[in-house]
């Protein structure tokens, strides 16, 4: 009888696609950046990105491609790894010195919902604050066009961009129509320098998706193909890309991986192992790509009752035999990602990452107040079930 309702609401439910208007991908994509600011706007351009991709030769990479058109160019290199509000409105301030009238997000996650968020407050004038939560923003901002720079965060796909209040160590995070791109250009070639640690903790995060969407309360059938076709892909591309990160046939799968996995970002959204990382990040700074690595074997293990035909499936994705899965063998899912998680050199544990003991109640009761994504858990989980999981990936 449980079952029968669950399929009822999974196969009847109504689910909304929304995507950037156009999506670039493929090796050399980048170079569809030039024409596509000219048909957005004519600038100034303002690129968003961080100083590692500076000093990794990719924005000057990307400036001389745009070069080939006359556009006013100026570049705000200063996102931080995990952007707080600070870094949203120092990058605000430079936008609108400029006149800035097009952003293009460059990087990994925290580029890009900076990017994403400066168009947004470039045009509503609002505070951060004002737009946390769903359908907050009022109008659409600036034009943006994204090109990540790692297979992970899908946020050049996805309506949501998650800013830190450092302040209050909290994750501000905003859901919005209106935080979709204009234009996506997934470029493998930009991911060829993602150092490794970088490349597993967003592989991982991006492997987290398909699993929290295809397993997700709110599922779709619609959406669930897509989303083996990721979990497919990350198991056979994510160790290469990390152990010899100038695989471009690699990297090419991991990115569309991603790309997949960011698809069900809007229509689905993620369940409890985001909420879960959250305070990890919020409190203790440890990226989000990190902090869901971790955490995803252990929030899988509690779940395995409620979705044992899914892990079958997603067991069979990961296996690098072919192997197929019954039901009986659902907890293999575990067992191949925790394999794949320590195959790439991600910590097992939560004392692997310096977070004391004592923080595990707080950190409970902060997750437990994410209740965008927990409501999304195929089974729930009250904030002694979140202290049971943290203790247990301690
Ligand atoms: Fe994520």
């Amino acid at each position: 009888m449980l079952i029968q309702m669950k399929k009822s609401i999974q196969e009847n439910r109504i689910i909304e696609i929304k995507t950037p208007d156009s999506i670039f991908f493929g090796v050399g994509a980048a170079k569809k950046l030039p024409n596509q600011i000219k048909i957005l706007s004519p600038g100034p351009v303002l690129i968003v990105t961080d100083p590692g991709l500076v000093k990794a030769g990719i924005v000057d990479k990307i400036k001389k491609c745009i070069a080939t058109e006359s556009l006013d160019v100026h570049v705000f290199d200063a996102v931080d790894p995990d952007p707080d509000k600070e870094n949203c409105y120092s990058c605000l301030a430079m936008a609108k010195s400029i006149g800035a009238n097009i952003l293009v997000g460059l990087g990994g996650g925290s580029a890009i919902d900076v990017a994403k968020a400066t168009a947004v407050l470039a045009v509503n004038q609002g505070q951060i604050e004002d737009y946390v939560g769903i359908d907050k923003i009022p109008t659409k901002g600036l034009p943006t066009i994204l090109l990540p720079t790692t297979a992970g965060t899908g946020s050049e796909v996805s309506p949501i961009a998650v800013i830190s209040d450092k302040k209050q160590h909290l994750k501000l995070g905003m859901v919005s129509p209106f935080l979709y791109g204009d234009v996506a250009i997934i470029d493998p070639e930009l991911t060829l320098s993602c150092p490794a640690s970088i490349t597993a903790a967003s592989g991982l995060d991006a492997l987290t998706h398909a699993i929290e969407i295809v397993t997700n309360k709110f599922s779709s059938p619609v959406i669930d193909g897509i989303m083996y076709e990721a979990i497919r892909l990350a198991g056979q591309h994510l160790r290469t890309c990390v152990h010899e990160g100038s695989n471009l046939s690699a990297r090419t799968g991991m990115a569309m991986a991603a790309f997949y996995a960011g698809m069900g970002l809007g229509p689905v959204n993620t369940a409890a192992v985001h909420a879960l990382a959250y305070p990890l990040g919020g409190t203790f700074d440890i990226s989000h790509g990190m902090a869901n690595s971790i955490l995803l074997p252990y929030v899988m293990e509690y779940n395995l009752s409620a979705c044992r035909e899914k892990y079958a499936k997603i067991a069979d994705c990961l296996s690098q035999d072919n192997k197929t899965h019954s039901t009986s063998q659902a907890s293999a899912a575990v067992d191949l990602i925790k394999t794949l998680s320590q195959d790439i050199g991600i910590p097992q544990r939560l004392r692997d990452i310096n977070i004391p003991e004592e923080a595990i109640d707080t950190m409970s009761k902060t997750a437990a107040t994410v209740t965008r994504l927990l409501h999304n858990n195929p089974r729930e989980m009250t904030v002694k079930d979140i202290n049971t999981i943290y203790r247990s990936a301690y």
